[in-house]
């Protein structure tokens, strides 16, 4: 499979998503929150982007600014060369719970997208069938939620993400709710499916080897409001073996880093 490109300069025409000095205030009647201060950072096509930060920096603010559904006070937001002003129909959203209906089979699960958006029932049916061979589903196509483990009821939730092939993939904490292991384990299958599927990722974690095993940059965002604090290139090859990247060098040396940033941010409210 290709490896993802950068060729020339990301320009707010082929960035797959772009935030230009965007910054979000919270206003209700109690309180305002400054989440966001200026975040101005693009995703090249096919690239895959993960964001860590404290928690309250801004970071599942920041998805739902290129999925339109928060609005920034200053700044803009750019998914595949055009502004976001509503809510975004080309991406793929992953929550950190999977958010499965329970009376509904994995199949019909995932097909819940083609649905909502009246796809061609033939053709997502088929696209259905590869992404559960693609996930290791098989074999699970008709058990419920409550038969399914939770790395499964998660790969549920990126099957029904992917499914009208998105060219933008927004994940929020994806496997935060994984033991360790299947955490490990997806992580290799959604790296895979990354190279696969060619889409471009934007992917919030807290987990600092997770970023650096996943992303082609790894974004480090300073506690509340949100800002870009440093941005690592990750020069790992894009073939990465997880054993061998938990023990490489890159990886103890940008994660070290990484890690002193982030304590050096965290905030002690
Ligand atoms: N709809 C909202 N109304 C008011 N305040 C909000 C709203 N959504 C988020 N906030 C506030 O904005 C700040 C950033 O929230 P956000 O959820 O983006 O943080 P986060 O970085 O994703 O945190 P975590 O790592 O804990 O998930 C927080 O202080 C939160 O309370
Ligand atoms: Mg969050």
């Amino acid at each position: 499979m290709t490896a993802p490109v950068r060729s020339g300069p990301v320009t707010t025409s082929n960035a797959a998503v772009r935030f230009d000095d965007v910054a979000v205030r919270f206003v209700t009647r109690r309180k305002t929150t400054d989440a966001v201060a200026g975040v101005t950072l693009d995703v090249a096509p096919r690239e895959f982007v993960a964001v860590l930060g404290p928690s309250g920096c801004g970071k599942s603010t920041l998805l739902k600014v290129a999925a339109g559904l928060v609005r920034p006070f200053r700044g803009s937001a750019h998914l595949l060369g055009r502004a976001v002003t509503a809510p975004q129909r080309e991406i793929g959203f992953v929550f950190q719970r999977a958010a499965l209906l329970e009376w509904r089979s994995t199949r019909g699960n995932i097909l819940l997208q083609a649905e909502i958006r009246r796809m061609d029932r033939r053709a997502a049916e088929k696209r259905a069938d590869e992404l559960i061979e693609l996930t290791g589903l098989r074999g699970f196509e008709n058990a419920y939620p409550h038969e399914l483990s939770g790395g499964m009821q998660q790969r549920v939730s990126l099957c029904r993400a992917l499914l009208h092939r998105p060219p933008v993939l927004l994940m929020d904490e994806p496997f935060g709710a994984l033991d360790a292991l299947t955490r490990e384990q997806m992580n290799v299958e959604l790296h895979r499916i990354w190279q696969e599927t060619g889409t471009s990722v934007l992917f919030v974690t807290h987990s600092i080897p997770e970023a650096f095993y996943l992303a082609n940059r790894v974004v480090v965002m300073t506690a509340r409001p949100g800002t870009i604090a440093e941005i690592f290139q990750v020069d790992l090859p894009t073939e990465r073996n997880y054993a061998q990247t938990m023990s490489s060098s890159t990886l103890a040396d940008l994660g070290g880093r990484a890690r002193s940033l982030l304590g050096a941010t965290a905030h002690t409210e």
